[in-house]
């Protein structure tokens, strides 16, 4: 059985007491049973979201990205061992803004996959097709591409630890989602890809969730689809009572 997972990325939204504020109302919510929740917040809110979190268990915390390197002379940047160090224990790696806005290629996110995985700690890993290549078909392997230079380089053992989040880049912050049925196909894809890799039983074992304009009107929906185990939250998740609704909607 695959934990299902409601995961919130909050990107560079919020104030610390905002934060607070979010964090606090989410934490003091009971969940599903079966529902484990992460909150991928900046990295300066790091500690105090933990500390806030910490008093539901059902809680993670996710850091939206680090450096490969574990100390050095890298200004401006964080290491996973530095985030381990405040109790957080996931790290969102590869989103398509990493990607665009910061020059983030394949090889550089596998480095940061090992530095994460080195730490004991779980990268939740995404990935996804710009419109331009969804509109010819070639979606499929433009993922499987994205994973080939990352994830496929990985040993079977590493593999099992990852989180992966397939977040179509047509449907981030546009309001547009995937639909179901898309959202379903390219995650068996993706499945697929890595039974094929790393065979049937891994393949069984890995979460993959669905990122790109999940709301409360559609979680439900998208979630019920057999190979999406659950969500990669941005807009939606910034407010707690839309986040919650869709952390009730497995
Ligand atoms: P969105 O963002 O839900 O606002 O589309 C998702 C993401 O970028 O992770």
């Amino acid at each position: 059985m695959r934990p299902k997972i409601a995961a919130g990325n909050w990107k560079m939204y919020k104030t610390f007491d905002e934060a607070c504020e979010l964090a606090e109302a989410i934490a003091i919510t009971q969940f599903p049973d079966n529902v484990q929740v992460v909150l991928g917040v900046p990295s300066l809110y790091l500690a105090e979201v933990q500390e806030i979190s910490h008093k539901n268990n059902r809680i993670d915390v996710a850091a939206q990205n680090c450096y490969f390197e574990k100390s050095g002379a890298f200004t401006g940047e964080i290491s996973a061992s530095m985030i381990r160090s405040v109790g957080v224990m996931h790290v969102i790696l590869g989103h398509s803004e990493r990607r665009q806005y910061f020059g983030e290629t394949e090889d550089l996110i596998l480095k940061k996959i090992k530095a994460v995985l080195g730490e004991g700690m779980t990268p939740i890993y995404c990935c996804g097709e710009p419109i331009e290549v969804r509109k010819v078909g070639n979606h499929n392997s433009f993922v499987e591409a994205q994973l080939e230079g990352s994830v496929f380089q990985l040993s079977a053992e590493e593999v099992l630890k990852l989180v992966i989040a397939y977040e179509p880049i047509w449907a981030i912050g546009t309001g547009e989602t995937a639909s179901p049925e898309q959202a379903q196909e390219m995650h068996q894809a993706i499945r697929r890809a890595i039974a094929i890799k790393f065979g049937d039983d891994t393949a069984a074992k890995i979460p993959i969730l669905y990122g790109g304009s999940v709301k409360a009107t559609n979680a439900r929906e998208l979630f019920s689809q057999s190979d999406v185990d659950g969500g990669l939250v941005g807009g939606a998740s910034l407010s707690a009572e839309e986040f919650i609704q869709i952390i009730h909607s497995f």
